[in-house]
């Protein structure tokens, strides 16, 4: 930490100053008031789900990201791929390091250097423990090289679902919500450290290699071809993907203009994935709902193995063998809620869910099926005995993240407040929403005050009855 917070607490206090110059002196190295003072890193971002996701004391620009994967051989050989790879992360010091952590887990480093020098190195269940010389001082930017690799399985979260980098028979589906990113690279693995993305993964030739973000070239050699893909627009690192599979490619320009590049799995052509059709249409619905579409490309990547959900990975939604017309239209309203704006904390997961179930809401109505408000009517009518209601929206708990009441609780909230505050202002709302925290993160209480700032309304009572308040809201 810099001395400044030390000053600005002391001063504010009114200490005297004789009596602060005793304490003020001891902390400063010996006739050299600047200089700097070096500690380790936090192990974790801060979040209370999930304590050693992220690391404090640094702040990652960008993640370049080669890596050479063989999937498992024919069955009935283990469903478990190589991953050899090579983690080029641009990082700058928030406060003086001697030592800081990135999040990897079940592979292995096997060397790292920092600013071109070897780095001595540790690692723990979670962590990779970095020892950078020099020690990199506040503001420092530094590349990190890591290398390293091993065995890929096929890892599950805390709620035993499948998540990570998860093998598959002809590839892997990658797919890392909340924190599943370091099982395949070195990462600060925390929304709340945005960050640029280029990839460059070697598979066998044949099969096709999908990240995020636009495709920059494809080289072919001795049997492998390796897939090159440039993601410049600042992500959280559980959006990041890099598919492996037998993919059928279709590329086209959409109505808005974004270009679309999906890889479906060729036994999932036809009617699994005829939704995705609907695509270029929705990019025009939701552009006139929540503002101009925020990446540089979209696509979707449909596989024929599942992880039993789908995920809106940045510019390239994963589906798990089907692309239905509601979860196309989810994950394509969550690449502004959700990927663009992303939840500053996990407890703030509503923010994602909330915004994608409602967006599916409106969808439906656009095409005549039931009305939004006819949807929320419907979700009122569960009477207030219902176990349903015994639910904090806005604290979910790490093993309710993905539970009902986050997506329905979660879009009746939204269509609550549209009739409190009226259309004009509840879209204002959501415009403000993504202009505000696009490219950043946002909490609950950050989209409380907005919404009281853009509505001129008092909406305590609402919040605390809507996400605060284990039972059914009844007055609001
Ligand atoms: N965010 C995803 C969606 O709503 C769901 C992810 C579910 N993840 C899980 N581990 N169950 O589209
Ligand atoms: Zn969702």
């Amino acid at each position: 930490m810099s001395r400044r917070p030390v000053f600005l607490a002391l001063a504010s206090a009114g200490v005297a100053l004789a009596v602060i110059s005793v304490p003020s002196l001891a902390v400063a190295a010996p006739g050299d008031p600047g200089a700097p003072r070096y500690s380790a890193g936090a192990d974790g971002a801060g979040d209370p789900y999930f304590p050693l996701a992220g690391n404090g004391g640094t702040d990652v620009q960008h993640y370049d990201l080669a890596l050479d994967y063989a999937p498992p051989a024919p069955a009935p050989a283990p469903l478990e791929g190589h991953l050899e790879a090579v983690a080029t992360i641009d990082l700058v010091a928030t406060q003086d390091l001697d030592r800081f952590n990135l999040d990897l887990r079940g592979l292995t480093a096997t060397a790292v250097t920092v600013n071109g020098k070897r780095s001595a190195f540790e690692q723990s269940a979670n962590e990779l423990v970095v020892t950078p010389r020099p020690k990199l001082k506040t503001g420092a930017e530094a590349r990190v090289v890591v290398s390293y690799g091993g065995t890929t399985t096929r890892p599950t979260d805390i709620e035993d679902a499948l998540y990570g980098w998860v093998t598959t028979r002809d590839g892997a589906m990658v797919v890392s919500e909340p924190d599943g990113s370091a099982t395949w690279y070195p990462v600060n693995d925390h929304p709340t450290d945005k960050a640029t993305y280029t990839f460059e993964i070697t598979v066998p030739e044949g099969l096709v290699a999908v990240a995020n973000g636009v495709l920059t070239d494809t080289q072919t050699t001795a049997g492998t071809t390796t897939w090159s893909w440039n993601a410049p627009d600042p992500m959280a690192a559980y959006l990041s993907t890099a598919s492996v599979g037998d993919y059928e490619i279709d590329e086209y320009v959409a109505a808005n203009g974004t270009p679309i590049f999906d890889a479906v799995d060729p036994t999932r052509l036809g009617a699994p994935t005829a939704d995705l059709a609907l695509t270029s249409e929705m990019l025009v619905f939701f552009e006139g709902l929540y503002g101009p579409y925020p990446f540089v490309s979209y696509g979707a990547i449909v596989d024929d193995d599942s992880v039993g959900y789908a995920l809106e990975t940045q510019t390239r939604s994963f589906f798990s063998r089907n692309a239905r017309e509601g979860t196309v239209a989810h994950e394509l309203a969550h690449q502004w809620m959700g990927d663009h704006v992303s939840p500053e904390r996990w407890a703030d997961i509503w923010l994602n869910e909330g915004w994608a179930t409602y967006s599916t809401w409106m969808w439906n109505e656009h095409r005549g099926r039931a009305t939004a408000n006819e949807s929320f009517d419907d979700f009122m009518s569960t009477p207030a005995d219902d176990p349903e209601w015994d639910f904090v929206v806005a604290d979910p708990q790490p093993l309710g993240l993905f539970a009902g009441p986050v997506y329905d609780r979660g879009a009746a909230t939204l269509h609550a407040l549209r009739v409190k505050i009226g259309d004009d202002a509840f879209f204002e709302l959501a415009q403000a929403w993504v202009a505000r925290f696009g490219g950043a993160t946002a909490s609950t209480t950050d989209f409380a005050d907005l919404a009281e700032e853009v509505s001129g309304e008092q909406l305590d009572a609402f919040f605390t009855a809507w996400v605060y308040t284990p039972e059914k809201p009844v007055d609001w």
